[in-house]
């Protein structure tokens, strides 16, 4: 295998800039979630101010863990994985840096907004239009960079990691731009374009789809690349990556009204939905099972390296996650899990479980090769860390799956006169200890980031401005 050095190098700039922020939202992102967590145990936290308050600031949780921590890991990634496996420079240098500085500044938006309570109202899509408009934007151009360099690639096929990736990009587009039609009447008020259930609707084939694409997809398309990187091993089977591919993004689509359960949507389209996500369990699992057997005969490393095992437990939370949403997805146990801490347990299984660990894996993966090392500064807080991450998420979800379970049955129980057998307050504060133990998991996690921050911190300062120049060199023929 020749290690020839071609006379171009890779745009990691840009790759660099990303990862960084990835570190810098997933701090401030988490460290949130930790407060609104700690606002359900102690309501004083919410200081009697409007912009204070848990309804402001758990839209700006979620916009900043998903968009702008996952979002930047999406980005560092993608563009990583673009420009190596396709062996050249992205297209284009400046439409790169735009996407980077038009993404943090819509995260700067969504932090001054959201808490003067400017809102959308619709989850996940919370951006007022002026904002919502420089996203799609952004969005756009970042295809243009993904595809644009692809299409330049000095390979011969595709590699599948790209796959996922593209249509993370192509369908995030076209959910963000249908979901925001809407009608402004001033700066910062607008009026969705839809009414009623067809409202309803449109928004939860965003919401599903936003998780099926923006945080299954685009991590899946991380996970092809990073898994058998780390591990050292071809990924277990390119065949079934394929086939996972196509059965992953023609299901997804038909998920979405599973969120809309026993409401005004009608009744074949809620069991369809049902059906939808019964069945897209098997692609889940395909994916999740092609990513595990690719540590065949690698199973060792996992005693000695914490990266690969960040890679590998956020694949059995995944597994976990995708198993848990086609049961709640079953209308008979919607109906208990439905408006309960259940649906907080299992969004979490997959964000935290997940998302973010498979995030951490990459960009612990990434950072010594961005800066021309040969392993981050200290493996032994990597270590730390990833106790810290796992030990917080099961902390999570087991809090969550009792006080779900315990509010579904509380609020069902009827005596034989008909009357509720238990007031709201009384399966609120059963729900109490619970409430503390997911702080507390919560705590875990975020604190796992700080020693990220720092083990990051480290690894670049120990590195050189020569050093990373050499590490943009592309090697003409060699492994990706
Ligand atoms: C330290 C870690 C975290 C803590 C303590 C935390 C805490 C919370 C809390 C307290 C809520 C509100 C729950 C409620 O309304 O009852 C919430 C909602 C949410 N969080 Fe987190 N979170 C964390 C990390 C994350 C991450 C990394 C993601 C995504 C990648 C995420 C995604 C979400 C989403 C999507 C919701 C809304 C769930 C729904 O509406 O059903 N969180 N989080
Ligand atoms: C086969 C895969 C999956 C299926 C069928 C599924 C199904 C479901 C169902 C039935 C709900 C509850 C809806 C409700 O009662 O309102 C739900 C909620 C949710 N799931 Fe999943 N899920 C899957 C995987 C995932 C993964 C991997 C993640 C995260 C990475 C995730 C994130 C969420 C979020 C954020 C919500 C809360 C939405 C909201 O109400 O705000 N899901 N899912």
């Amino acid at each position: 295998m020749s290690t020839a050095i071609s006379p171009t190098a890779y745009n990691y700039k840009v790759v660099r800039q990303f990862a960084i922020m990835t570190v810098v939202w997933g701090i401030l992102g988490m460290g949130l979630g930790v407060f609104i967590a700690s606002q359900l145990v102690w309501p004083e936290l919410n200081f009697g101010l409007p912009w204070t308050t848990f309804g402001r600031l758990r839209p700006l949780h979620t916009n900043l863990v998903i968009f702008a921590f996952g979002g930047c890991a999406l980005f560092a990634t993608s563009y990583y994985v673009v420009q190596r496996t396709c062996q050249t420079r992205l297209i284009s240098d400046s439409l790169a840096a735009f996407t980077f500085w038009g993404w943090q500044a819509v995260i700067v938006g969504a932090i001054v907004t959201l808490p003067l309570g400017y809102t959308t109202t619709k989850e996940y899509a919370e951006l007022e239009w002026p904002l919502a408009i420089l996203l799609a934007i952004v969005w756009v151009t970042y295809g243009l960079v993904f595809f644009g360099t692809i299409t330049k690639r000095k390979t011969k096929h595709i590699y599948v990691g790209n796959w996922f990736y593209g249509a993370f990009i192509v369908v995030t587009a076209m959910l963000h731009i249908v979901n925001h039609a809407s009608l402004p009447v001033s700066f910062f008020k607008s009026y969705s374009a839809y009414a009623g259930a067809t409202d309803a609707m449109i928004q939860w084939w965003y919401g599903h789809n936003a998780v099926g694409f923006f945080l299954t997809t685009g991590f899946l398309g991380m996970m092809y690349y990073f898994v058998p990187k780390q591990a050292e091993r071809p990924i277990y089977s390119y065949r079934l990556s394929i086939v996972h591919f196509w059965a992953l993004i023609t299901l997804y689509i038909w998920a979405g009204p599973h969120h809309l359960h026993y409401t005004a949507l009608p009744d074949w389209a809620q069991s369809l939905g049902m059906a939808m996500s019964i069945i897209l369990l098997a692609p889940s699992w395909g994916g999740m099972i092609n990513g595990m057997m690719t540590l065949s005969g690698a199973w060792h490393k996992l005693r000695t390296d914490p990266i690969l095992r960040f890679l590998v437990v956020s694949l059995a939370f995944y597994g976990m996650s995708t198993f848990e949403g086609p049961m709640m997805a079953i209308k008979t146990v919607n109906s208990l899990s439905h408006y309960t801490d259940w649906t907080i347990g299992h969004v979490h299984a997959g964000a935290l479980g997940w998302v973010a660990m498979i995030s951490i894996g990459a960009i612990y993966h990434m950072i010594p090769k961005l800066f021309g090392r040969t392993q981050m500064h200290s493996i032994g807080l990597i270590n730390t860390h990833f106790w810290l991450a796992t030990i917080g998420t099961v902390l999570y979800i087991a809090s969550m799956w009792v006080n779900g379970i315990t509010q579904g049955l509380m609020w069902r129980a009827i005596n034989d006169d008909g009357t509720l057998t238990y007031s709201f307050v009384e399966a609120l504060q059963a729900s109490h200890p619970g409430f503390i133990v997911r702080a507390l998991g919560g705590a875990f996690f975020a604190s796992g980031m700080l020693f990220m921050a720092y083990n990051v911190w480290r690894t670049v300062r120990a590195s050189n401005p020569a050093e990373a120049k050499a590490a943009e060199q592309i090697a003409v023929v060699g492994a990706h």
